[in-house]
């Protein structure tokens, strides 16, 4: 297992790139199994979990050319297994992404049924319901989970409302549906950039899908999908992650390729703790942290509230404000894990439920650390960019699943940071 070994308190500087969104290259991937035709996508993050998602599509029996490192060139005109396996379900939970388009397209679809995950339990209940409302059989056989559309072959479309918003339920029922008879209509739909995203991607595939971005989306289904062009848009989490890199350094950062309009919440939040941001254009972002870092509470909501995937980082950053705030993470029941860490780091936090009360600043140390998932490693690596000392991170794979040559980007901007290899110890290499 690798490690990243940071030397901290260097401000960084510079330009730094922002790749495609990772969970939007996801459900766009999965999209490409409603057509026979080829999808080309473009801006693809060179990520694992891309990697990952690839190969689920290769087992079900697409094939993908990668003619250009991140664009895609997806056919699925022989798909001869319908099922995600556990052995994938188990290491990305994206996977069950597979299971709407299979659904509609073949009529039905296999999928593992996702334990528990660092983050929480995450069942995938809200998708089921909504397939059973699409006239699905949903059945549990052995931890797999078994749909079969009604006996034409075809899901009907149908109204109804989620209960929680859920971004890959709303993304899993947008391609089912895409694909049914007649017309559906989702309430309580979750709003976030990714959803927005897919809908282009499918409504230039030929679906009819309104309303993508607010809560309620109207997709009047069609009875076949075909090829299309599309390019991901900007990871929103990895542009709110350098911002914070920026803001925690005392240092500038231009960053390029990016949305700001995606991460509104983010960049309203940052600016209240006292850091400067100023919207260069719409797609290049400029931070400043200006060494007056103040606290200010924080809670995560669904989109286009304060995003649960940029908790962790924002911690971070509160750790070094004057004052005491309160995190609250409303998402996910056990989003908390990078805490211990920040604490064995000098950090002041206490948890209490689904509250962490953050009192600053601290002059955090450096320390050996492990990572415990994505947005948690991308933490660690904040902490480490601002502590005295040097950080060792273990288990960085978690980080190599979300964000595209972190190591190669934060270095080009200054930051002291090395990937070690694990099984060549002595050699220090530069991230491909
Ligand atoms: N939930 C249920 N039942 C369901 C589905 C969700 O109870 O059937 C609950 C979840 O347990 C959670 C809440 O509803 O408490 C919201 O979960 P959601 O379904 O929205 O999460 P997700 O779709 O599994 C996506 C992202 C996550 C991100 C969340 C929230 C992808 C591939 N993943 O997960 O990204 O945290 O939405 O915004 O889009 C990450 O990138 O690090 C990451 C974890």
């Amino acid at each position: 297992m690798d490690k990243f070994l940071i030397r901290g308190g260097q401000p960084l500087r510079g330009r730094i790139e922002i790749s495609g969104a990772k969970n939007s290259a996801l459900p766009c991937l999965a999209a490409a199994l409603l057509t026979p035709e080829t999808v080309i996508l473009h801006n693809v993050p060179y990520v694992k979990d891309l990697i990952t998602q690839r190969r689920l599509l290769e087992d079900l029996g697409a094939t993908v050319l990668t003619p250009e490192l991140r664009t895609h060139k997806i056919t699925a005109n022989h798909v001869e297994v319908f099922e995600a396996p556990y052995e994938l379900v188990k290491t990305m939970r994206a996977s069950v992404l597979a299971l709407g388009p299979l659904l509609a397209r073949f009529g039905q679809a296999k999928v593992s049924l996702p334990g528990g995950c660092a983050i929480g339990t995450r069942p995938i209940d809200l998708h089921l319901k909504a397939f059973e409302q699409l006239g699905a059989t949903v059945s549990l056989e052995s931890g797999d989970v078994i749909a079969r559309a009604p006996a034409s072959g075809r899901l009907i479309g149908n109204e109804f409302e989620f209960e929680k918003v859920t971004v890959t339920g709303t993304e899993n029922v947008m391609m089912a549906a895409s694909l049914a008879k007649g017309k559906t209509v989702i309430r309580n739909a979750a709003m976030e950039p990714e959803i927005e995203d897919l809908a282009a991607l499918l409504n230039k595939m030929g679906a009819r899908i309104k309303g993508a971005g607010t809560p309620v989306i109207e997709i009047d289904g069609v009875e076949q999908l075909g090829g299309a062009e599309h390019t991901i848009i900007p990871d929103r989490i990895e542009t709110g992650t350098f911002a914070v890199a920026a803001a925690i350094t005392g240092g500038e950062l231009e960053i390029k390729n990016c949305n700001p309009a995606h991460l509104t919440a983010v960049i309203e939040k940052l600016r209240e703790a006292g850091v400067i941001v100023d919207e260069l254009n719409q797609s290049t972002l400029h931070v400043r942290g200006t060494g007056d870092l103040l606290a200010r509470d924080v809670t995560t909501e669904p989109h286009p509230k304060f995003p649960t995937d940029m908790q962790a980082q924002y911690m971070v950053l509160m750790t070094q404000a004057q004052g005491t705030c309160t995190v609250t993470e409303t998402i996910f029941e056990n989003r908390f894990m990078h805490v211990g860490e920040l604490i064995r780091m000098g950090a002041d936090i206490h948890i209490s439920g689904n509250h962490a009360v953050v009192t600053g600043p601290r002059q955090l140390t450096g320390a050996k650390v492990i990572a415990s998932d994505l947005r948690a490693s991308a933490s660690l690596v904040l902490a480490g960019l601002c502590a005295n000392g040097e950080t060792l991170i273990d288990r960085v794979y978690h980080i190599d699943r979300g964000y595209e040559a972190i190591v190669r980007k934060l270095r080009s901007v200054g930051a002291m940071i090395d990937r070690i290899k694990e099984n060549l110890p002595e050699t220090v290499s530069a991230e491909s």
